[in-house]
């Protein structure tokens, strides 16, 4: 079975573990996705370096293998997560080394480095000279916990980098960064929320969103122990944004939304495109769940989501869809009736326009269900066998009219209400061909040509 959890429209590796994607970016006329990648353990065990690929177009991929090693002094024990900064010719490489000290160390307050390291690249994969920019001692009031630099253009043209970290405290943070030409960093700010949010914020990223001329500046980032905040259906570490003032200065965020509702989706990252699109790509897993991924057995586990673009719409609310891009790979139009059964061939899009109350049903086993009454729609899987051990997930809608559906060979990406509501899951069918039934509206699907994505030899 396991070759046809292959997916077609998603990034994967072909051996190995993959988690969070690393230096997004538009580079020399491509764009450029690293990943934190273990080719040696589909569990994700061994220590982690950056894999790579890139595109012209979101549609052909080149596989271009590991670049980023495990190699010096600062990253001996991984080569964590980090950003990339295109200027001119040169794309600007940030991560964090991770090293840790052999000894009886509780590696949170002692025993670890966190050293931000610059590495750069005139083709994207050969790598330059590794720089140590910042280190521990420069993360004032904190663990050993800090990581995940990502750095964007202030207002005034100067840089700055934010720092995931967990404080002296055990509260989630982001630690920012001053810089006037990428070598030299000064601390600057830290941003919490006014109610500690858990106890470690991983993957911040600070960017703006303009619509008519009006901004909204958000901080996106993942919040580990912050779930008992949010509702009761819920994974166990939370990806979203808090809406910023314009002034970041301020060290107090509130009004947490989550990016997805879905079981797998964490550690996004985003970057603005040639036309200044703003996209966004995420790991399509978490860490630490009670569900499981099948492929393991194989030899690999996990995938990035498919490249989205994130936009505000007319009521200034966030809006995450898939990028137009995938359009191209439309094949065969059918259309399918309400309370009929269609078999269709994965991968696949499918489009409604809900009026009222609806369902989707796939493999007589995940349902999803809108009810206007209460304002709730569901994911779940009724066979868990589908699911690989996923059960349910919520989210609350006051209208929804508008559902886009892209399921993969193993993956399901529902986007409700022009993308207001996502929910993300892997799942595992057993055939290439599953059963499709709605209710409540009918629909149209096209059948979805597979992506182009070259291994190197
Ligand atoms: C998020 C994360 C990052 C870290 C990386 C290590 O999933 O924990 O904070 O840099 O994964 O792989």
């Amino acid at each position: 079975m396991g070759i046809n959890w292959r997916q077609k429209l998603h990034l994967e590796p072909q051996v190995g573990w993959l988690n969070d994607p690393n230096g997004l970016s538009w580079f020399n006329g491509k764009y450029h996705v690293y990943f934190q990648y273990c080719s040696d353990s589909p569990d994700g065990t061994c220590g982690k370096e950056w894999g790579h690929f890139e595109s012209s177009d979101f549609l052909r991929w080149q596989f271009t293998g590991k670049v980023l090693f495990q190699d010096c002094d600062w990253d001996r024990n991984g080569v964590y997560s980090g950003c990339g900064v295109a200027e001119e010719d040169v794309l600007h490489l940030f991560y964090t080394g991770n090293v840790l000290h052999p000894g009886e160390y509780d590696y949170i307050t002692a025993g670890r480095e966190a050293n931000v390291i610059h590495v750069h690249t005139q083709d994207g994969h050969n790598m330059g000279v590794k720089q140590l920019v910042l280190k521990n001692s420069d993360y004032p009031n904190c663990t050993c916990h800090v990581r995940d630099p990502k750095i964007f253009r202030i207002d005034n043209g100067q840089w700055c980098m934010a720092l995931g970290a967990r404080n002296l405290e055990n509260e989630g943070c982001a630690l920012l960064y001053i810089s006037d030409n990428l070598e030299n960093w000064q601390y600057s700010a830290t941003l919490k929320s006014d109610i500690p949010m858990g106890f470690m914020w991983e993957c911040p990223e600070i960017f703006d969103l303009i619509r008519d001329g009006k901004t909204t500046r958000l901080l996106s980032v993942c919040l580990q122990g912050a779930s008992c905040y949010i509702r009761e259906s819920h994974n166990i570490f939370l990806s979203g944004y808090f809406k910023l003032q314009q002034n970041f200065d301020k060290t107090s965020v509130s009004d947490f939304h989550e990016w997805d509702m879905g079981f797998d989706f964490y550690a996004p990252q985003s970057f603005e495109g040639p036309d200044g699109r703003r996209f966004m790509i995420a790991w399509m897993g978490m860490p630490d769940p009670d569900y499981s991924n099948p492929t393991l057995e194989f030899g690999w586990q996990h995938c990035l989501t498919l490249p989205c673009e994130i936009s505000v719409d007319d009521k200034g609310r966030v809006c995450r869809n898939p990028v137009r891009e995938l359009n191209k790979l439309r094949q065969n139009e059918t259309i399918i009736q309400e309370n009929k059964k269609a078999m269709i061939q994965l991968p696949f899009e499918l489009s409604a326009y809900p009026t009222d109350d609806f369902s989707l049903i796939i493999e007589e086993s995940l349902e999803l269900t809108y009810d206007s009454k209460s304002g709730v729609v569901e994911l779940c899987f009724k066979d868990p066998l589908l699911g690989a051990g996923r059960s349910s997930r919520k989210a609350n809608m006051d209208v929804c009219q508008s559902l886009l559906v892209i399921v993969d060979a193993s993956s399901v990406e529902i986007f409700l209400e022009n993308g207001l509501c996502v929910f993300s899951t892997r799942f595992y069918p057993s055939t290439e061909h599953v059963s499709v039934c709605l209710s409540g509206v009918s629909g149209n699907v096209f059948h979805l040509q597979s992506m182009d994505i070259a291994y190197k030899a």
